[in-house]
């Protein structure tokens, strides 16, 4: 079957799935003024990631790497969850089998209200050990340590380009996506694997794949149904009862 292109936007009726998972990248935060990483104004235009974003720079030069994700919540700390996150939050509060596997590590779906939430790469919002692993929270505004307790420095707790994927993380998504009947991709370009994968095995376990993205993908032809449109318009539409109170 050739993907549907277009907005002429088909209702979708939650109660006709056994489980529903939201799979998205940074496109689902861009409306929230979070930029995206790739194309124009996308954060890997600005900034080279083997100067901020591998183990190797922070090595380096941890002090720069340091700076480049304070930054990163210093901007985060003004955006807001939008319409989109918000019917995501709304159809897992009236129905149990909705989950979001993410690979943004901004927290905008948690501040939205969902709960259950796997974040592929880490959060921008936890400090972890370098030395010893201790994890340290962070909250908006709060000035970030920049070592533990033990003197080691904090890098954050997220997946930098070469590092690989927490084990136990990698397999609740697969389990929760393996065992999916309906996925939405949500502004993702799907280059960065294994998350990258993740789209395909629903597919291959027979769930319905829809794709929401204002631009042209590769892999498009792997979902049933592809909106090109932004998250906080086409999100609505689909779900048109989980945006009323
Ligand atoms: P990208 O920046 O690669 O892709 C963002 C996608 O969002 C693009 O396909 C855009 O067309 C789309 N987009 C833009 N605005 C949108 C909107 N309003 N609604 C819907 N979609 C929109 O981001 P990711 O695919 O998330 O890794 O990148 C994957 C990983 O690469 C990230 O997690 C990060 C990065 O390096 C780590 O930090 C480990």
């Amino acid at each position: 079957m050739l993907p549907l292109i277009g907005m002429n936007i088909q209702p979708i009726s939650p109660a006709d799935y056994r489980t529903i998972v939201f799979f998205t990248g940074a496109g689902m935060s861009a409306e929230s003024g979070v930029p995206t990483y790739r194309g124009r104004g996308g954060i890997w235009a600005k900034y080279n990631w083997e100067e901020v974003a591998c183990e190797e720079a922070f090595r380096r030069n941890p002090e720069k790497v340091l700076e480049f994700h304070a930054l990163r919540r210093q901007q985060l700390a003004d955006c807001r969850p939008h319409r989109g996150h918000a019917v995501i939050a709304s159809l897992e509060e009236r129905h149990a089998h909705v989950a979001v596997v993410t690979q943004n590590i901004d927290g905008l779906h948690q501040l939205a209200g969902s709960r259950r939430v796997i974040e592929l790469h880490g959060s921008l919002w936890r400090l972890r050990c370098s030395r010893e692993g201790t994890i340290y929270h962070l909250s908006p505004r709060e000035k970030s340590p920049v070592r533990c307790q033990c003197g080691a420095w904090l890098r954050p707790d997220i997946i930098w380009f070469g590092d690989c994927l927490d084990p136990e993380v990698v397999q609740r998504a697969t389990e929760i996506i393996g065992g999916c009947d309906l996925l939405i991709a949500v502004g993702t370009s799907a280059v960065v694997w294994p998350a990258a994968g993740f789209p395909q095995l629903a597919r291959d376990q027979g769930a319905h794949c829809i794709k929401i993205n204002p631009e042209a993908t590769e892999m498009s032809s792997l979902y049933h149904v592809s909106h090109q449109g932004p998250a906080g318009e086409v999100l609505p539409a689909l779900f048109p009862a989980a945006t009323t109170a």
